[in-house]
């Protein structure tokens, strides 16, 4: 599915969004400022699709940035946005990186398209050292009523029309709000990550709930 649309992703993805996409990525990369600055911090961006996110965190940085995603039609339009950064082909669910190898790992847009999420969750907190940090941006639920109701028709109704159109295939912009209806809230996610033993877990609302930031971090402990 994602290779059919690779083509088109970065135009709808704007389009749709209204370029609030950019602003939400942006986000992700002020709250891992810290990290970002370390010239001896690895950070890796799973799911990266066609490299918005790592470009993104990139942008500026001292850290060493890797983008991995399994679809490789994905991968070569993020390589040729971004030759600078290495992307690395493989399943989320089963990276090859040795254990407790990274400062940072961001997902964004992507845990909810996995097999099993709280299984991702384990591999995300697998590779990441003792004392690092998970930032998982993804489409989440709008905590205002009358917006959420706009909103919800708009990607429910008008999003898989124009999406289908553009990029030829109606089925993966049907599949967007689906997978989103499916994905459990902010509260239900937060409590997620606290269970697969991410610790200091919290979240923030992006655009009245439409998106969300949550945060993790690796305890000490193994
Ligand atoms: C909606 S796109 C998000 C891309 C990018 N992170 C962004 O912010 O635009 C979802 C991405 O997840 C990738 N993906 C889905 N399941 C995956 C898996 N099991 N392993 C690796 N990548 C996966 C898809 O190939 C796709 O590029």
């Amino acid at each position: 599915m994602f290779a059919g649309i690779a083509g088109r992703y970065d135009l709808l993805n704007h389009v749709l969004s209204l370029n609030i996409d950019k602003r939400w990525r942006r986000v992700v990369a002020d709250k891992l400022r810290p990290i970002l600055d370390r010239e001896d911090a690895k950070i890796l961006d799973v799911a990266c699709g066609t490299g918005d996110l790592a470009i993104e965190l990139n942008e500026g940085s001292r850290a060493a940035i890797t983008g991995t995603d399994f679809c490789r039609p994905m991968l070569a339009i993020a390589l040729d946005k971004s030759p600078a950064i290495p992307y690395v082909e493989a399943d989320a669910m089963n990276l090859p990186f040795p254990d407790a190898t990274y400062d940072a790992v961001t997902i964004a847009f992507g845990l909810r398209n996995l097999p099993n999420v709280t299984n991702g969750l384990a591999e995300l907190h697998r590779i990441l050292k003792p004392g690092g940090t998970l930032a998982v941006l993804e489409f989440s639920t709008p905590i205002v009523p009358g917006f959420g109701r706009l909103f919800n028709f708009y990607f429910s109704h008008i999003l898989p029309r124009i999406g289908g159109a553009v990029s030829g295939s109606r089925g993966a912009y049907e599949y967007l709000p689906d997978s989103v209806s499916k994905f459990p809230n902010q509260r239900a996610l937060a409590q997620m990550m606290s269970e697969t033993r991410f610790s200091q877990v919290d979240f923030q609302n992006l655009t009245g709930g439409i998106a969300a930031l949550h945060i993790g971090t690796k305890g000490s402990c193994p």
